[in-house]
């Protein structure tokens, strides 16, 4: 449905945006633009969409070249990250603008607005200007307009930035359902990772202007390819740690002993790299895991579903998490398990995951 082959953008002729991104969206998928401030997600959005020149590559279209299409002629709707509506319109000529023109008749044009406007908790707004409405309505009346106008690709610019928790929630899984729905091809840019793990298809993590990974939400949070993906991906962020390999197991930060049980030595090209662990990885106790860690309860802090414990790592302070409320005490030791597989190493320097023997898998 959409293809971009190493596609590039300076804005000033000097430096690069964006660099060399090679990309298959399919049609009916929910394609995930995920990365931090500044990466560059709104400028490949805008660039899909026809509002900024393509420096370097080739954009195709369902099939069509479109590196040179006006955005009208590319068949697809927008949602901007600061949601322009037009001022003097009412609610309801925004979200139905565009479809007279494209000759959507009357009766159709209402049952899509009903249903529309009621999905989006809009209905008793239709007739208030942008001017009369909160942030987050205007947003949603954004929304509106461009599931109303049914194009076949939808692209969106971190649609949901100004709901409340609770709406954005509602909101993930309606678009969700719509987009199934209809069969939409959605384009979504965000920089949450709960948005891109809950609704993407696929995910594409985006650095500085460089593709990190693409790939399924599971596949990505189970696989990162580097640390940048590994740290983004997962709430709280994965514990990093240097590490050492001894005789007993892994140093990590100088400090804490990472020990083997099994006696199992850990191989990897040299002797220093970056671990990582995350923190629903920590077993409550050494059990049979392959590794344990003494380490000494900091804080902890109790959400009603879940128990979140951190501990002074010789560096700063690592989580470990646990569904449920588990008695635990600041100041108790404990006496923590971690197996081999979820164990991850990642190259000092490049950042790059590193895997033991060289090859595949763990
Ligand atoms: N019109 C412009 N002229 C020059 N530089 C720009 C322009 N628009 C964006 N940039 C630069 O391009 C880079 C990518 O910007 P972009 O808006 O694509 O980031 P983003 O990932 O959407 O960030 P955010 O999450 O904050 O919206 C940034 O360094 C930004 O300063
Ligand atoms: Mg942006």
């Amino acid at each position: 449905m959409i293809r971009l082959e190493n596609v590039a953008k300076s804005y000033d002729g000097k430096t690069m945006v964006i660099q060399d991104i090679n990309l298959e969206i399919k049609k009916g998928e929910f394609f995930v633009l995920l990365g931090p401030s500044g990466c560059g997600k709104s400028t490949l959005l805008r660039m899909i969409a026809g509002l900024e020149k393509i420096t370097q590559g080739d954009l195709w279209i369902d099939g069509q070249h479109a590196n040179d299409l006006l955005p009208k002629e590319r068949n697809l709707s927008m949602v901007f990250q600061n949601y322009a509506l037009f001022p003097h319109m009412t609610v309801r000529d925004n979200i139905l603008f565009g479809l007279d023109a494209r000759k959507v008749d009357r009766q159709e044009q209402e049952e899509r607005l009903g249903k529309v406007a009621e999905i989006m908790g809009l209905a008793e707004y239709l007739g208030r200007k942008p001017g009369q409405l909160s942030g987050g309505q205007r947003q949603r009346v954004a929304l509106a307009r461009s599931i109303c106008s049914q194009t076949p690709i939808c692209l969106m610019d971190e649609p949901l930035s100004n709901l409340d928790a609770k709406l954005r929630g509602q909101m993930r899984s309606e678009i969700r359902r719509i987009q199934r729905m209809l069969g939409l091809t959605i384009v979504y840019v965000t920089h949450d990772q709960v948005e891109a793990m809950t609704m993407g298809d696929r995910i594409m993590v985006l650095n500085g202007g460089h593709v990190q990974q693409v790939g399924e939400p599971l596949e990505v949070y189970n696989n990162p390819e580097n640390l940048q993906v590994a740290t983004f991906i997962g709430m709280p962020q994965m514990n990093v740690f240097r590490a050492q390999t001894e005789e007993e197991g892994l140093r990590m930060n100088g400090s804490l002993l990472l020990r083997s049980r099994s006696g199992r030595t850990i191989r990897l090209p040299g002797q220093e790299f970056e671990a990582g662990i995350r923190a629903e990885h920590f077993s409550q106790t050494g059990g049979d895991a392959d590794y344990v860690l003494e380490a000494e309860a900091a804080m902890v802090e109790y959400t009603g579903d879940e128990t979140q414990i951190s501990f002074a790592d010789g560096q700063g302070y690592s989580v470990v998490k646990w569904p449920g409320q588990v008695p635990v005490r600041a100041g108790e030791k404990l006496e923590l398990g971690v197996d081999a597989e979820h164990l991850y190493f990642f190259d000092r320097e490049t950042g790059r995951r590193l895997r033991q023997g060289g090859g595949e898998g763990q």
